[in-house]
């Protein structure tokens, strides 16, 4: 977790110097622990995302909106954008990632991204309950709160929507990935999921996509 001071964009009209905190407000951000990125090239040499995203999504595709918790680069929101007939809500606390993401879409002309700087952890989604076809938390559960956002998925997602989950193995060595001893295992995601009332939680195999990463569907 980090903290940072942000300046008041009112300051210059009501701050002063004698009062600093109208001139500033404390903002907690609360991005996961081991949660940066590599260099791209590196990062996406791990996935063949198409792949991974036709194994969760299921031959039918998604068809409607998606959520993304953690977008990264957009490794997997743009194979996710091809196979949804509705929007892609892409969120990220960084907003690098989500500049380029933006600029990428729009180079490309893929016009089914929303891609928004968010503190999903502090804030939560912002979308409607029930709003959602399919959720994605692809390597984040080794986060402080897992469950948190597990909950937050099953808010936004309609019943029968789709969770799906990937994350790096912690029963093989692997090149990257968080420290071993805080990566979930399929197990533990099962457990999680269940707890959170969604039923038919299964592993899928992602060895012929990923083969560090360990993947799961589940049925809200
Ligand atoms: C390990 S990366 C995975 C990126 C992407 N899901 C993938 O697998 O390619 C985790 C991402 O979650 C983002 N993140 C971490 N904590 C967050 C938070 N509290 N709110 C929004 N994004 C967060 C990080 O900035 C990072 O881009």
């Amino acid at each position: 977790m980090r903290v940072i001071w942000k300046q008041d964009p009112k300051a210059g009209i009501f701050g002063n110097h004698i009062n600093r905190s109208c001139a500033y407000e404390r903002q907690w951000m609360t991005k996961g622990r081991e949660s940066g990125m590599p260099e791209e090239d590196y990062w996406n040499s791990f996935f063949d995302a198409e792949c991974v995203i036709r194994k969760l999504f299921g031959e039918e595709g998604c068809r409607d909106n998606v959520v993304e918790f953690g977008c990264g680069y957009g490794t997997f929101t743009f194979p996710a954008a091809r196979h949804a007939t509705g929007t892609v809500y892409a969120f990220d606390i960084e907003p690098d990632l989500i500049g380029r993401l933006q600029m990428r879409a729009k180079r490309e002309a893929v016009s089914n991204i929303v891609a928004e700087i968010r503190d999903f952890v502090a804030d939560g989604t912002g979308l409607g309950s029930g709003s959602q076809s399919h959720a994605m938390l692809y390597n984040l559960l080794h986060i402080e709160d897992p469950d948190g956002l597990i909950r937050e998925a099953y808010r936004v997602l309609h019943p029968n929507g789709r969770l799906s989950v990937i994350h790096w193995r912690s029963d093989i060595p692997t090149p990257r990935g968080p420290s071993p001893e805080i990566r979930p295992t399929p197990e533990q995601c099962k457990a999680w999921i269940e707890a959170s009332g969604f039923r038919d939680a299964q592993e899928i195999d992602l060895e012929e996509c990923c083969k560090y990463h360990f993947g799961m569907v589940a049925i809200r």
